[in-house]
């Protein structure tokens, strides 16, 4: 049983947490400093370890957590989510206007409320009670698919409605985005480690949300913003202005670009004022949404088959363009991935000029039957490497021929192999110049050992006249190895033999990054160089080790296993060691990990008296220690209870301390004893 004051307390913290979250992420405004906020989360996430019970579905702790999915439950829409009719041009908005007003037989100007029109994916969010019990896609309009552990996830979803006012029952729905700034950085992660860049925001936005593996999404950067319901039972809403203020009063992200205008003129404006302003949203936005304000008025116009007749969206013209696709060139990068990238007639795409552009994979060109010689639609997105979208093979004369994917790799030679079940093929060359240029390249780059003045240019001489055949061999250049090179002046030569020098001190986590562990991104390297503190901790890691880091799953450790276990690395680690490079352990450990028992490994065997072994591993967990169930070098404790099993044993002969249950009870702060 919980004690009634601490079941009020659980209640109370959730609706203060729930609170803060809203101001800051929600509002971007918030009231309490960090610490306080994480002050009240780890009272909540201790009175729930103590008590399993008092986790209700809709505290804050459970945003994350769920095992992955075999396949999304389809989800049927109780309204059916239609979608919208749309106008290209002021004239097609002033039919728009015309047309509603003859429906209703209106003499007078109609209140119009505009906003933006979210390029993401759209969702719908169902609340019982002020509780959140579910999340489908969009689907068909009629079946969608349940992705609630996914939708949990995002942090401007709320879990629970905010005020005292909350709907019997809601639908909300809106739209899931990616921020370009956070698309941008993702897409960074993704090619630093080694994996395909996402096309657009909406792709990457849309993919999060369908992984079957809600943890994935967790780590998405995901925005939800709200713009109508389906079902809203148990309140009153006269018009879509107003419901629009009660969903933010509720704990909603609402698009703050919005306005309400009498007449088409006002609408007019409001399109053209916010296309022009187009690349200042946060997010990316293909248009504006045009809704008749008033819901009864909304009611006696209806629907048609498929959309509304009481919205229109009015759509931006696109960032596209047509041009001629002059060759298409296999290009290899850092892992020796070789994509084929169409060289263009320049051509300006929203005013960016576009001389070349990816077909990400072989299998793609295939798909969209590319040709040398066509005439295609390229197309920027966010800020991604623009694509082609489609060729136009009404303009073929005859003379194009088909992309053939080279057997071997247009740089070393080596062979080009595409592994099973894999869409991307790779040059199988060890020494492959092209992937090492593209290695050398990241290695120096800002995020990761920020080498100054190691250009691309540069990189290219490097290689080409052999100096650098491998990473480690940057630390040993001297001023007099650079000058001879091609623009390379004495100072420059010294400022750069200066700023390798300081990137020998660079902390683990930039060094972990920069050596390009497929799958290893920015804040995974952070991750492992917090977790083991040390490059040699790191490299002997086990895959169970890996796998205790947050974030690190199968994929991740077993990609990071294989880049130790490959003796070139581990040579060219040790060169660059020799060389002086000594990656920094992190500055300051986390607050969290400043637990008593932080980076601690625990084994328990036999049956213990004072608690359970799931009591047991809790707390061990929320003092930052670790679990696990079978004894290594790198346990540090192993706890025995009665009857223990051959554990114990195994422990005495790997020399790691072995604990009775008063010994461990004697590590714990006292409360937790
Ligand atoms: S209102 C009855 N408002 O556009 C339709 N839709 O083509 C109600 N969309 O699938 C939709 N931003 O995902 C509405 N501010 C906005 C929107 C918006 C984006 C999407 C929505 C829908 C599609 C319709």
């Amino acid at each position: 049983m919980v004690p009634d004051s601490l079941r009020r307390r659980a209640e109370d913290l959730r609706r203060q947490i729930h609170y803060h979250n809203y101001r800051y992420y929600v509002l971007d405004r918030p009231e309490i400093p960090d610490e306080e906020y994480d002050r009240l989360f780890r009272e909540l996430v201790e009175l729930e370890e103590h008590y399993p019970e008092l986790r209700s579905p809709d505290s804050p702790t459970q945003r994350v957590g769920a095992p992955p999915l075999e396949a999304f439950e389809p989800a049927p829409h109780a309204v059916p989510m239609l979608s919208l009719e749309n106008a290209t041009d002021e004239a097609e908005l002033r039919e728009f206007d015309a047309r509603v007003r003859r429906f209703l037989g209106a003499d007078g100007p109609l209140v119009y409320s505009c906003e933006p029109k979210f390029d993401g994916l759209a969702v719908e969010l169902t609340y019982r009670d002020g509780v959140l019990v579910r999340g489908a896609t969009r689907g068909d309009g009629t079946v969608g698919e349940d992705v609630t552990v996914n939708l949990r996830t995002v942090r401007t979803v709320p879990l629970g409605l905010l005020g005292n006012d909350v709907p019997s029952l809601m639908d909300v729905r809106g739209e899931v985005v990616m921020p370009v700034e956070a698309f941008r950085r993702l897409n960074r992660e993704q090619e630093a480690a080694g994996l395909a860049p996402f096309a657009n925001p909406r792709n990457a936005a849309a993919g999060s949300v369908r992984q079957l593996d809600s943890s994935i999404t967790a780590r998405r950067p995901l925005e939800f913003f709200a713009y109508g319901v389906g079902r809203l039972e148990g309140a009153e809403v006269r018009t879509h202005w107003e419901l629009l203020e009660r969903l933010e009063g509720w704990g909603f992200r609402v698009s703050e670009h919005r306005q309400r205008t009498r007449g088409i003129d006002g609408v007019v404006e409001f399109c053209r004022r916010t296309e022009a302003r187009r690349d200042e949203f946060p997010y990316e936005i293909d248009g504006c949404v045009i809704k008749v304000d008033n819901l009864g008025l909304q009611d006696r116009l209806g629907t048609k088959a498929r959309a509304p007749r009481w919205a229109i969206a009015y759509k931006f013209a696109p960032r596209q363009a047509v041009t001629r696709v002059k060759g298409i060139e296999a290009s290899v990068g850092r892992t020796g991935a070789v994509t084929p990238v169409a060289v263009l007639e320049p051509v300006s795409v929203g005013g960016v000029t576009v001389s070349r552009a990816t077909l990400h994979n072989p299998d793609e060109v295939a798909r969209k039957d590319i040709r040398i010689g066509d005439w295609v639609v390229v197309q920027r997105a966010g800020d991604v490497i623009p694509e082609v979208v489609r060729a136009l093979p009404e303009r073929r004369t005859g003379d194009e021929r088909p992309f053939v994917m080279p057997e071997r790799c247009p740089v070393c030679g080596a062979r080009i192999e595409r592994p099973e079940g894999e869409a991307i093929p790779r040059c199988t060359g060890l020494s492959c110049p092209a992937q090492l240029k593209a290695r050398i390249r990241h290695f120096a780059s800002r995020r990761a050992m920020d080498i100054d003045g190691l250009g691309t240019k540069l990189v290219e001489q490097l290689v080409d006249r052999g100096l650098v055949r491998d990473v480690a061999d940057l630390f040993r250049l001297s001023e007099a190895d650079l000058v001879p090179l091609e623009r390379v002046a004495e100072k420059s030569a010294r400022n750069l033999v200066e700023a390798i020098d300081r990137a020998r001190k660079r902390d683990l986590a930039r060094f972990v990054y920069a050596l390009g562990i497929r799958h290893v991104g920015e804040a995974t390297a952070r991750a492992l160089a917090e977790r083991f503190g040390s490059l040699e901790r790191l490299m002997d890691a086990t895959e169970e080790d890996l796998l205790a880091v947050p974030d690190v799953g199968p994929e991740v450790a077993s990609s990071v296993r294989a880049f130790f276990g490959e003796p070139a690395n581990r040579e060219s680690i040790r060169r660059m060691l020799e060389a002086g490079v000594r990656p920094m352990p992190p500055a300051r450990p986390k607050a969290e990990q400043q637990a008593p028992l932080t980076g601690k490994t625990f084994v328990f065997t036999g049956t213990l008296e004072s608690m359970t072994r799931e009591e047991a591993k809790a707390r061990v967990e929320a003092l930052g220690g670790k679990v696990t169930s079978s004894v290594s070098r790198r346990t540090d404790y192993v706890v025995v209870g009665a009857d223990p099993g051959s554990k114990a044993e195994k422990a005495r002969t790997l020399g790691v301390n072995v604990l009775s249950e008063p010994e461990f009870l004697e590590l714990l702060p006292s409360k937790f004893r």
